[in-house]
């Protein structure tokens, strides 16, 4: 029996996803061959300007998990446009392109630059970074200000874009149904959850900005609680991300109600774990056929 999954009018025979900031553009896990199993890849952020990233260190490991505080690294859309796209055509899956902006008018702008390129798929719509211009409050805190930036996402492209929603402020089920009021074609569910650590015999945080974002094994009860919250509140898919690190996890956030489920974290400590996971979600749903 072959098993297929549907994201944007288009059919996958798997049903995993490789998450923002865990997999560049691809390129590295096509040259390991590592791509097999995933249905898309998901790139690190891109922003209108080149950003160098936070000060290091900015990854450390904690007891159950990891935390992050990357930032937006990456050098700037006209950049990727000119030099990372290009390379991308030779995937073989397709790209969906992460966008992040310090506006709500820059989020347009860079994906202005994107549709001079064939290349991506689709995008993702990161309102889970700090909005610059409101003092530093993440924008999808703000249901009103996500259904703008999925209008104006939405006035620029005709390809299909998901908004990557953050579970650290606001309510999630207002701001999917505002991204959908605002025309996006999915949801995701969701970023990293705000954490720190504390080293207590200096007093001092490791990471350098002190607060990072959180992801573990541990927090897939979170978001599979989000995914199927989300799912009653919108029509529009939803994909899920956060905590997946075997193939159960896969199925249990299809049965919640996503759609496709992305892999990041693991991701970083089995290259191959796009191949594993598809492979146990269909040996998994064939001996349940039996
Ligand atoms: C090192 C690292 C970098 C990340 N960078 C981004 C990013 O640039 N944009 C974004 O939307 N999410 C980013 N994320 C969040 C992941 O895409 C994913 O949503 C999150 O880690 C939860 O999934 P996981 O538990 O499978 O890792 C990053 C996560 C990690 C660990």
């Amino acid at each position: 029996m072959r098993y297929y999954w549907e994201l944007w009018g288009r059919r996958f025979d798997s049903p995993i996803i490789l998450a923002s900031g865990t997999a560049g553009f691809g390129l590295e896990l096509m040259e390991q061959n590592n791509l097999h199993g995933a249905a898309a890849v998901v790139s690190k952020a891109t922003t209108l300007k080149p950003t160098p990233g936070n000060p290091p260190p900015r990854i450390v490991e904690t007891k159950f998990g990891l935390l992050n505080s990357i930032g937006l690294a990456n050098p700037g859309v006209d950049e990727i446009v000119k030099t990372i796209l290009p390379e991308a055509d030779s995937l073989p899956i397709p790209l969906i392109v992460n966008v992040a902006g310090e506006t709500v008018e820059e989020f347009p702008a860079v994906i202005e630059k994107l549709e001079r390129s064939p290349v991506p798929f689709g995008y993702e719509v990161n309102v889970s970074c700090p909005n610059v211009a409101a003092g530093g409050m993440v924008f999808g805190a703000s249901p009103s200000t996500v259904e703008e930036i999925a209008r104006l996402v939405n006035s620029v492209t005709s390809r299909p874009f998901s908004v990557k929603l953050t579970p650290n402020e606001g309510s999630i089920t207002e701001a999917a149904q505002a991204a959908e009021t605002g025309g996006a074609d999915s949801v995701t569910v969701c970023n990293t959850f705000l954490g720190m650590k504390m080293n207590w015999r200096t007093g001092r945080a490791p990471l350098k900005r002190k607060v990072g974002g959180y992801s573990s094994p541990a927090l897939l009860p979170l978001t599979v609680a989000r995914v199927y919250k989300t799912c009653e509140a919108v029509d529009i898919p939803v994909l899920a991300s956060g905590g997946v690190s075997c193939p159960e996890d896969v199925l249990e956030l299809l049965a919640a109600g996503a759609v496709m489920v992305q892999v990041g974290t693991w991701l970083m400590r089995r290259p191959d774990a796009a191949g594993e996971l598809r492979e146990g979600v269909v040996r998994l749903l064939e001996s349940d056929s039996q």
